[in-house]
């Protein structure tokens, strides 16, 4: 069994994001000791946006007619989509960034989408696959709190890989973990405690979800 994993957190040390993952993994690697993690950290080593641009700039241009940068940039993609494409289970784990989602997730997904068998206007051949999407926020944006709506990632991270790519998708939230840090949330310390222990158990209980799940189908 294989799970693969994407990290876009800009910080290792003291991510939420990365530490809520790292219990749906090993929560994942529980039920498939043999099983292998590929991972791809676009937090650490983000992706090129000119290689998006060059892979839509090589869309539909002969290969002799294509530049080294085009070809490089499709191979690049290919790549991406392989990782995804064999992975019984995906675990994503994402953060807010200025109200929307990590350049580098949205590279990522740009990226992937050039490839021909991830283009929208296909079959989704990721239909029904098993994944955990983990969303850190240093914020709170639940109904009737002053920011509500304001988190532009979310909704879009979902419509990508619930909506486009056809993922069976499992959610984990943990919010307010500028709680803290920001002296302007210091009220929420407790709140953003309570948040994080719930998405812990949640992430467990996702992490047993896409195990027997990717075990199901296996089978
Ligand atoms: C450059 C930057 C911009 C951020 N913008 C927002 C934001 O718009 N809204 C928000 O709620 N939190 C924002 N945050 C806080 C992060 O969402 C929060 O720290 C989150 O836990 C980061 O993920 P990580 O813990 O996995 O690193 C921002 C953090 C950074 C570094």
């Amino acid at each position: 069994m294989r799970l693969f994993r994407l990290d876009t957190s800009i910080r290792t040390d003291g991510s939420v994001s990365r530490e809520l993952a790292d219990t749906v993994e090993s929560t994942w690697r529980a039920e498939h000791p043999e099983g292998t993690v590929v991972r791809r950290d676009v937090g650490t080593s983000p992706l090129s946006v000119t290689s998006w641009i060059d892979a839509v700039g090589g869309r539909g241009v002969d290969d002799e007619a294509r530049t080294t940068q085009q070809t490089d940039a499709a191979a690049l993609a290919a790549t991406l989509a392989d990782e995804v494409l064999e992975a019984d289970a995906i675990l994503i784990a994402t953060q807010l960034y200025n109200f929307g989602v990590p350049a580098q997730l949205k590279t990522w997904v740009d990226l992937l989408i050039t490839d021909p068998r991830l283009s929208p206007a296909g079959e989704p051949p990721l239909a029904g696959r098993p994944a955990v999407l983990v969303v850190a926020r240093g914020g709170g944006y639940g109904p009737g709190t002053p920011r509500e709506g304001w988190d532009h990632a979310t909704p879009w991270v979902r419509r990508i890989l619930a909506d486009v790519f056809g993922l069976d998708l499992h959610l984990v939230e943990a919010e307010l973990t500028l709680a803290g840090v920001n002296p302007a949330l210091d009220a929420f310390r407790g709140l953003a405690e309570q948040s994080r222990r719930d998405a812990h158990v949640t992430a467990v209980a996702h992490g047993q979800a896409i195990a027997s799940l990717a075990r199901a189908s296996a089978a």
